[in-house]
């Protein structure tokens, strides 16, 4: 028989338990089944009865739920040690579903401003819409976040490390201040997922991820996670099942899949990230390397303290600024330039010549992006080759 009692197990081989074994009708499947249905069939009156009233365990539809989303969901909350989990279609799907069930017109939130672009747009466009105000803050500067507090702040939202200069949130020092002001803290967790930290022992009262990222780690499927008490996230859940932000059973099923090697990706690309980092830092076309593993980030005891490894995000930048970082993506032949990042390739991209090339450069650097700064998403290939194709790639940039 497995074992059912997950928190004696190291996270690696919760990862690997915790969806448990499969038996229908005997047939005792070793991988979770895909079941890929949209609705559930009843036996007769009496068992749909007890079903529709949850007087009994069963589904009714899958935008409620559905057995291979749950196991998707059963599996993330025992490696973040949660109560309760609601799944999503994506990570925003996630984000905007916790946003929308705890918030009203009227109410106030404090995030940092270093979030990803679209939870910052989703904030400042869709929230303020709906008469909920903002406060972006820098979320490393207490005195920042106790000036913009509120009598109707309800929310303070924090990524763990910060784009584009992966600034680190101190959870537990944030945790305090939300707790002492009765505030929901809620922490994005897409970047540092377990081993590496888990906010809700430090205090947070959500997490979310983007399952797209690190969970999934390949790259092929869409999905979002909250985690958290039950009293919270069954307010996410019930808004999920509304606004019909449904998690795909075959993207959990390729989630569970994923999930099984999260411990031993992110060891491999911890430690790919540090020696990038390292080689990046001496390298002479390199003006600054941001990575919290390096002694000379501003956030390195924070780190140290907080995370369990680095984590696998690089943000460089060229001493040739706009030209050099052209140059670079059109000379590197393993790292592949392409958006998103948590992937067990190493994924590469110039905002100022993609992403936020339609910005003029002063409006790029107001938001900590110069025109050289290059972000590296590190993945799980041989060191070497990586190594072997930046150093290429650097000298041609120049
Ligand atoms: C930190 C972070 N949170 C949330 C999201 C949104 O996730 P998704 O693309 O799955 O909706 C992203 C996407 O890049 C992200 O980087």
């Amino acid at each position: 028989m497995l074992e059912k009692n997950l928190k004696k197990l190291r996270i690696g081989t919760r990862a690997i338990l915790a969806a448990g074994d499969f038996n229908y009708q005997n047939i005792r499947s070793h991988i979770v089944p895909l079941f890929q249905t949209v609705n559930f069939d009843y036996a007769d009156v009496e068992e749909g009865l007890a079903v529709f009233n949850r007087e009994r365990p069963g589904y009714i539809y899958t935008r409620y739920s559905n057995p291979t989303t749950d196991l998707f969901g059963k599996t993330v909350a025992a490696l973040e040690e949660a109560e309760s989990y609601a799944v999503a279609a994506s990570g925003m799907g996630a984000i905007s579903a916790i946003m929308l069930s705890l918030l009203k017109p009227g109410d106030h939130i404090i995030s940092s401003k270093q979030i990803y672009g679209g939870t910052y747009t989703f904030f400042q466009e869709h929230l303020q819409a709906l008469g909920i105000d903002i406060s972006f803050v820098d979320i490393t500067n207490d005195d920042e976040i106790g000036d913009a507090m509120q009598p109707k702040t309800r929310v303070l939202y924090t990524e763990v490390l910060g784009n584009p200069n992966l600034i680190i949130a101190d959870i537990s020092g944030l945790a305090k201040l939300a707790r002492a002001k009765e505030i929901i803290f809620v922490v994005d967790n897409t970047f540092t997922p377990p081993p590496i930290l888990s906010p809700l022992k430090l205090g947070a009262d959500i997490v979310v991820h983007s399952a797209t990222k690190y969970l999934g780690g390949h790259g092929d499927l869409m999905g979002g996670i909250a985690l958290g008490r039950e009293e919270l996230i069954s307010k996410v859940r019930h808004t999920l099942e509304y606004y019909g932000g449904a998690l795909s059973p075959f993207n959990a099923w390729l989630a569970l899949r994923g999930i099984k090697t999260l411990a031993i990706r992110l060891e491999r690309q911890c430690h790919n990230a540090k020696i990038i980092a390292e080689f990046l830092q001496d390298h002479d076309h390199v003006k600054k390397v941001h990575y919290p593993g390096l002694p000379g980030h501003p956030h390195h005891e924070v780190a140290k303290r907080q995370l369990n490894g680095f984590g696998a995000m690089i943000s460089f930048e060229l001493k040739g600024g706009l030209e050099a970082g052209k140059k670079l993506m059109d000379a590197v032949r393993v790292c592949r330039f392409t958006v998103s990042l948590g992937e067990i390739d190493t994924l590469i991209i110039h905002p100022a010549s993609t992403s936020h090339a339609a910005l003029k450069p002063e409006e790029r650097l107001a938001i900590g992006i110069s025109d050289g700064l290059v972000r590296l998403s590190v993945g799980i290939e041989d060191m070497e080759d990586l190594l072997e194709d930046l150093r290429q790639a650097l000298q041609q940039a120049g």
